[in-house]
């Protein structure tokens, strides 16, 4: 089955790849030329590197990339089965390629789309034959992150489904199907990692390198909020917590933070800049967290509740399964345990005290417990 992807940029290089590897032929199409050959010469780069490891062969290699054929033009998808855009994150934009690209591929092919923030439904609503669009979005790199959060609208079919979900498994991905809803599972769940993380150190709590201590130490998460923020880019974290706020019609839950705002201000976006919550230049000095324990298990808590509120939410928007939910989170954000699954261990009652305890004290509706877990509690019922 031959697969069109547009976009060759850090996802679109990606997802090649990974159809590539799977014996795909594979058109991957960009409208600059520039793209296509930086796409090439970095796939070839990190196959190089997969056959010094060992992981593949030279012969592997090579058939990796015979299979993929490079083009500036749309027309050559004329043949593909299913089309996967990921091109840059505006609708017009995406509205006019998708509309052209229905002109060019076949009646039965699949039209999906890698966006992370638009919903599929807006991008369906170009098509004359909108049963056919879904939102296909990895992780990234693509090539070695295993979740692929697969995303039906109101317009797809459940031919479309069934057979985005088996080809994404054939794969070998890990494959959670979510409701076309703002963030999809992983960028909605993870909100309160970043905005409780930065909550605390607004309240004079702790400074960033404790937090991000207690989340290591206590959670056992390999990276703590800010050195994750640092590594993701500020600009693109805020951005994104700023659009799902927005896509949440301002649901305080997920309102940005100010701290986050003024480190873009002043272009200290993380490790690309050189500086973000921490100094990365040259002879920097090193911060050193005040390892208090009581302190840092209260911190861990708090950012852990918060996390596992929005994953009942989750549940009960029937965003997705609680089986998808924790897949997503361990396979997508390397989270060491499905949140779910750690609600239950650390018993719903416990969760349900912290939730209204933050709720009292502070009044606010970010802390409002989830009705579900209210229920669950009453119930006497756990997740698994
Ligand atoms: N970067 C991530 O971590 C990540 C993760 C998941 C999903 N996404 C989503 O994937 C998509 C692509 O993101 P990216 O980070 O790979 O972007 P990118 O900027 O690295 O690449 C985008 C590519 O699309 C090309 N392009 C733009 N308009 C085009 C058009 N009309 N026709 C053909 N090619 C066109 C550009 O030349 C560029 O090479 C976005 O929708 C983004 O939201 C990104």
């Amino acid at each position: 089955m031959e697969i069109g992807i547009i976009g060759a940029g850090t996802m679109g290089s990606g997802i090649a790849q990974v159809a590539a590897q799977n014996g795909h032929q594979v058109i991957l199409v960009d409208s600059m030329e520039n793209a296509l050959s930086k796409s090439k010469s970095e796939l070839q780069f990190s196959l190089k590197r997969l056959e010094e490891k060992g992981r593949i062969t030279e012969q592997q290699s090579s058939e990796i990339q015979n299979n993929i054929i490079y083009s500036t033009e749309i027309t050559s998808l004329r043949n593909s089965k299913l089309v996967i855009e990921a091109i840059i994150e505006k609708l017009e934009v995406k509205h006019q390629l998708l509309y052209e690209l229905e002109s060019v591929v076949s009646d039965n092919c699949i039209i999906a789309s890698n966006t992370s923030s638009i919903p599929i439904a807006s991008l369906g609503s170009i098509l004359s034959n909108s049963k056919r669009i879904i939102g296909i979005h990895f992780f990234n790199p693509a090539p070695v992150m295993p979740l692929v959060e697969i995303i039906p609208s109101v317009q797809t079919s459940s031919v479309v489904l069934e057979k985005s979900i088996q080809i994404l498994k054939d794969w070998g991905k890990v494959v959670v199907v979510c409701k076309d809803t703002p963030g999809f599972i992983v960028n909605r769940v993870a909100r309160p990692f970043y905005g409780e993380a930065l909550r605390i150190y607004e309240e004079g709590k702790a400074d960033f390198s404790t937090i991000d201590w207690a989340i290591t130490e206590f959670g056992g998460f390999k990276m703590g909020p800010f050195t994750l923020m640092d590594y993701i880019g500020n600009d693109i974290n805020y951005s994104v917590t700023e659009s799902i706020f927005e896509a949440f019609y301002f649901d305080p839950r997920f309102k940005p933070s100010f701290t986050q705002r003024r480190h873009v201000e002043a272009g200290f976006y993380g490790r690309k800049s050189g500086r973000g919550y921490y100094d990365y230049s040259e002879g920097a000095i090193e911060v050193f967290p005040s390892k208090d324990e009581v302190l840092g298990k209260a911190i861990f808590e708090r950012i852990l509740v918060m996390l596992i509120n929005e994953a009942i939410d989750a549940v009960f928007m029937q965003v997705a399964t609680p089986e998808d939910i924790d897949l997503a989170m361990t396979k997508g954000v390397n989270y060491p345990k499905g949140l779910l699954k750690w609600a239950d261990e650390m018993g719903l009652e416990k969760i349900l005290n912290k939730l209204d305890e933050l709720f009292h004290e502070y009044g606010e509706d970010r802390y409002r417990p989830n009705p579900l877990l209210r229920k669950m509690v009453r119930e006497k019922r756990s997740f698994f």
